[in-house]
């Protein structure tokens, strides 16, 4: 069954406070939904493997240790990209693939208009970023997609989730662990993450 993390650390609490806050605007919005990519990224790469390399400091020889396996982010647009840079300032060699979905506004079904992934995305570990765990219909159609192209070592990271969506997402891909910064109560008629942050995507890029 997979893991799901919440991170429970006054560090992100602290921002959580203020992208959640709806006087906050949009550079701040931006800012600080990009440094909590990065202070969540500490918790998602705890577990990752390494392997042993022979270097020589200046003083001697020593064994170090690097990430053994490719790190691939892949965040679904648009309101995914805002966590991307947070998470790639950690993990610079990291290579970034893409998802292009939308949730109708109806139906809230995903609606995917695009996708490109790295080559060597069937060895990699693949972070599927968004920041808004919802019904879990895009991060599951995303999920979809990249087992289809062979990625088999998938963690989930986002910022805020709710019951609903992790059950969801439990259910239908149980072997992908899932990060969040903060798990809310539940979802609203609309589809909505209650108490959240509203509508993501809009926040980050201007758009409401
Ligand atoms: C938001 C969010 C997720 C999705 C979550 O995207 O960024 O992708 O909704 O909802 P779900 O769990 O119910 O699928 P949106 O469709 O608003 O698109 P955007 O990122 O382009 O704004
Ligand atoms: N997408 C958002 O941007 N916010 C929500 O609360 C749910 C889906």
């Amino acid at each position: 069954m997979n893991k799901v993390v919440i991170l429970n650390h006054p560090l992100i609490d602290h921002k959580m406070a203020k992208i959640r806050d709806k006087r906050t605007g949009t550079k701040e919005f931006r800012e600080s939904v990009s440094e909590v990519g990065g202070l969540i990224t500490y918790e998602i790469t705890r577990d990752f493997k390494t392997k042993p390399k022979t270097i020589e400091t200046p003083i001697c020889e020593m064994i170090v240790h690097e990430l053994e396996k490719q790190v691939v982010i892949v965040p679904i647009l648009r309101a995914g990209l805002g966590m991307v840079d947070g998470i790639h300032n950690i993990i610079p060699t990291a290579k970034i693939g893409h998802i292009g979905l939308y949730r109708d506004e109806e139906t809230l079904q995903p609606q995917v208009y695009y996708s490109k992934f790295p080559k060597d995305i069937k060895d990699s570990v693949v972070l599927v970023v968004d920041p808004m765990l919802a019904t879990a219909g895009s991060a599951c159609k995303a999920i979809d997609i990249l087992k289809e192209h062979g990625a088999t070592d998938i963690r989930y990271v986002g910022l805020v989730g709710c019951p609903e969506g992790i059950d969801r997402l439990q259910k239908e891909h149980p072997n992908v662990s899932i990060y969040l910064a903060a798990l809310d109560t539940h979802l609203d008629e609309n589809g909505y993450i209650v108490p959240g942050l509203g509508d993501c995507g809009d926040r980050l890029f201007g758009t409401k």
